[in-house]
């Protein structure tokens, strides 16, 4: 199994390498080199601005696999139907058509830390934030809502036990693979 990710701050990275450990594997960059084509290629996306960091490489280099589970890692609450439809649109877009069958998605809820973004993208964070305040609350996107919540300081989602699904996707049951 290969295991993949898109990270710019961690976050996507450190689901990955907790499944990779559950899977007895490790977790690469996307951005690093591959070595031999697998069966199945899980792959850890965070998502910026509404794209999935990192995917596009992803899909080429599980070219030779029969199946993809695309993770996608966010601030917005996965859980809320609307963001769970935006984040599986905006995989399938990034995906040739002919490879949609042997993909399978998921969402995980992530993190940001203020503190370590970079300028330009605490700007965009920034210009987010007051956009969502001049929205009526009834109109707010999840994600208006999930970057309100973080009120400029930092929030962690992190959800280790969300990966029992994935883990199970990918034929590991997700209790016997958690047991050291
Ligand atoms: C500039 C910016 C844009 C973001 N856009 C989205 C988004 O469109 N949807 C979302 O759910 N989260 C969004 N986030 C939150 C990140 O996806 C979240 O912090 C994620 O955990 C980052 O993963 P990483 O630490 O692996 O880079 C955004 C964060 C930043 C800083």
């Amino acid at each position: 199994m290969l295991v993949l990710y898109g990270s710019k701050y961690g976050t996507a990275r450190r689901y990955a390498e907790e499944f990779a450990r559950r899977a007895g594997t490790a977790a690469v960059s996307v951005k690093g080199r591959v070595s031999a084509a697998e069966e199945i290629t899980v792959f850890f996306g965070a998502l910026y601005m509404g794209r999935v960091y990192g995917l596009k490489r992803a899909v080429k280099k599980a070219a030779g696999c029969s199946r993809l589970l695309v993770v996608t890692v966010g601030l917005a609450d996965p859980s809320e139907p609307a963001v769970a439809e935006s984040r599986s649109g905006a995989v399938l877009a990034a995906v040739p058509q002919r490879l949609h069958k042997s993909v399978q998605v998921f969402h995980l809820r992530g993190a940001v830390d203020f503190a370590r973004l970079s300028a330009g993208r605490r700007l965009l964070l920034k210009m987010l934030r007051s956009m969502a305040e001049r929205t009526d609350p009834a109109q707010r996107t999840p994600e208006m809502r999930a970057v309100l919540e973080t009120e400029g300081e930092s929030a962690d989602y992190t959800d280790f036990a969300a990966l029992d699904a994935v883990l199970r996707a990918a034929g590991l049951a997700g209790e016997a693979a958690q047991a050291e």
